[in-house]
């Protein structure tokens, strides 16, 4: 058994895992460990979510805990440079082909939101409306649409408005985007693109185009209104099910061509189809998947009907055999969804053992589900289409990178005077100060445009240090705080020296 890409020839036996089909081989199952081998991504172990905890301080989620998000790309880079104080930002995305999401598309999202919590980085959002339109029967103005509806269940779970971008391929499109696109694109030969994503001669050529689309936001000057034009302002993380990676797997590879960081990425498991993990959760069978707009008795009903059972035929043969875990699907939807770990173990233990029926795990799994869709329910309701605006502004400024990276500097060079309100003018003059604090302290590698206050290079962060250690103040914090107010009042000067300069200019071309 090989895993396939699409349009190669497929046997009957092999698994199929593509951004566009997942099926399981014949045993009806993933297997797991052959797509990290074959994919070349490595495992996530027990040393690599105890450094997560610890630089966090952060009790894993039970996704990283039970090994639902079980393979990485270069995660434990990101974690050390995590631990030296730098930061990243995170990137993921939604196809938005149907109306509403089901299950599953949650888990990517759910995980995102804890990654954001802990990690405290910005996010991107991406909604390829342009993929669904190349790759469904759909018209462009309906990808759209459904982007945007999406998009409400995405800030459902709960994203930071202020520090998440979400963002609809056809609307967004700018040029920084469009020029990453076409390095990418030129880095890949037809042949290559083909050996990665099984494209053929019927493919249409919006198809062959689209991995660019897909790779560019990997690269933080894709969105200069956040992270400044500077290809390596910030390095890149990616939570995704293993299905995408093939996507990643290019842009990693021509990743340094076009001077950007390789993406980390963190993946996860497939949570199965209702009817068995060799099924699909697809929009055209309703019973396939429970969807964020299920009511509480379709969730009920669907999950008596349909979930596919790993337990005995008849009460006799559950309780002297009991239940085939590997393949029951309320025990696996358990995993994901079941916070309470000791409870989930003593189901696993009873149900597997038979002292459980599978009527009483079906009802475990309609109590824990019912309520949680419901919540998501009530919160969808709230993001009206201005809350909606709020993720869609391309023009969040670079407030981001002011809170993100105070916490930082204050720890590593003493305190920021902190600016009470808000306002725009408010927050230029803070980033004047730290453009002006910057300058004073000799980083004039910082290149034009690039994200304000954040790292530049791995040896900017360390000849600055050696710089403030040099010129230490050593009144503590009293005369940090001064040095902040002549940062500020030199910022000041220099931007009357400039309007100056800038009225003297007019003058003389009048
Ligand atoms: P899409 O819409 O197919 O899926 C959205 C996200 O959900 C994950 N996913 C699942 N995770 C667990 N179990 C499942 N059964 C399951 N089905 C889907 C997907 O891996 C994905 O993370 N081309 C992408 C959209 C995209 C994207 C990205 C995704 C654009 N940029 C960056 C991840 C990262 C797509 O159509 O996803």
């Amino acid at each position: 058994m090989t895993t396939t890409t699409k349009g190669e020839e497929e046997e009957e036996s092999e698994q199929v895992v593509t951004p566009w089909d997942v099926s399981a081989g014949a045993d009806g199952k993933i297997d797991y460990t052959k797509l990290v081998r074959e994919f070349g991504c490595s495992e996530i172990d027990e040393n690599l979510i105890e450094r997560i905890e610890r630089c966090t301080k952060t009790k894993a989620h039970p996704f990283l805990r039970r090994g639902l998000f079980f393979a990485h790309r270069e995660l434990d880079e990101i974690v050390s440079a995590y631990e030296k104080g730098e930061k990243f930002y995170l990137y993921t995305g939604r196809g938005p082909s149907s109306e509403s999401l089901h299950l599953g598309h949650l888990v990517p999202f759910q995980f995102t939101k804890w990654l954001q919590d802990a990690f405290k980085v910005p996010l991107v959002i991406q909604l390829t409306d342009d993929e669904k339109f190349l790759w469904k029967d759909l018209q462009l103005e309906d990808c759209r649409r459904l982007a945007r509806e999406n998009a409400k269940d995405i800030a459902a779970c709960g994203f930071n408005p202020e520090t998440t971008f979400i963002f609809a391929d056809a609307s967004y499109m700018c040029s920084s985007f469009y020029v990453n696109m076409v390095k990418i694109a030129k880095c890949v030969t037809f042949n290559q693109a083909k050996g990665i994503f099984g494209f053929t001669g019927d493919s249409n050529i919006g198809q062959i185009g689209f991995p660019p689309v897909q790779a560019a936001p990997s690269f933080p000057d894709c969105f200069p209104h956040m992270f400044g034009m500077n290809k390596k302002s910030l390095k890149c993380l990616i939570p995704c099910a293993i299905d995408q990676d093939p996507y990643f797997r290019m842009t990693r590879d021509v990743s340094h061509r076009i001077g950007g960081y390789k993406p980390a990425l963190v993946e996860s498991r497939f949570f199965p189809a209702l009817k068995g993990e060799s099924g699909k959760m697809s929009a055209s069978d309703p019973t396939s998947a429970i969807y964020v707009t299920d009511t509480a008795k379709e969730i009920k009903n669907k999950i008596n009907k349909h979930a596919f059972s790993g337990g005995g035929a008849t009460i006799e043969e559950q309780r002297e055999n009991g239940a085939n875990l590997e393949v029951d699907v309320p025990w696996k939807w358990l995993n994901f969804f079941l916070e309470d770990d000791e409870k989930l173990k003593e189901i696993g233990e009873k149900y597997g053992s038979g002292e459980m029926l599978t009527g009483e795990i079906k009802q475990i799994l309609v109590d824990v589900l019912t309520p949680m869709v419901e919540e998501h329910q009530k919160r969808r309701a709230l993001v009206t289409d201005e809350v909606l605006d709020v993720y869609f502004n391309p023009t969040k400024t670079p407030k981001v990178f002011l809170d993100l990276f105070r916490e930082y500097e204050e720890k590593e060079f003493g305190k920021w005077e902190k600016k009470k309100g808000g306002g725009d003018s408010e927050n230029d003059d803070l980033c004047a100060a730290l453009e002006e604090k910057m300058k004073l302290e000799g980083a004039t590698e910082n290149e034009e445009g690039c994200a304000i206050g954040a790292p530049k290079s791995e040896d900017w962060l360390r000849i600055r240090k050696e710089r403030m250690q040099r010129d230490a103040p050593t009144e503590g914090s009293k005369s940090a705080l001064k040095k902040a107010a002549k940062i500020k009042a030199a910022a000041e000067k220099k931007a009357a020296e400039k309007a100056a300069k800038a009225a003297a200019r007019g003058e003389a071309a009048t």
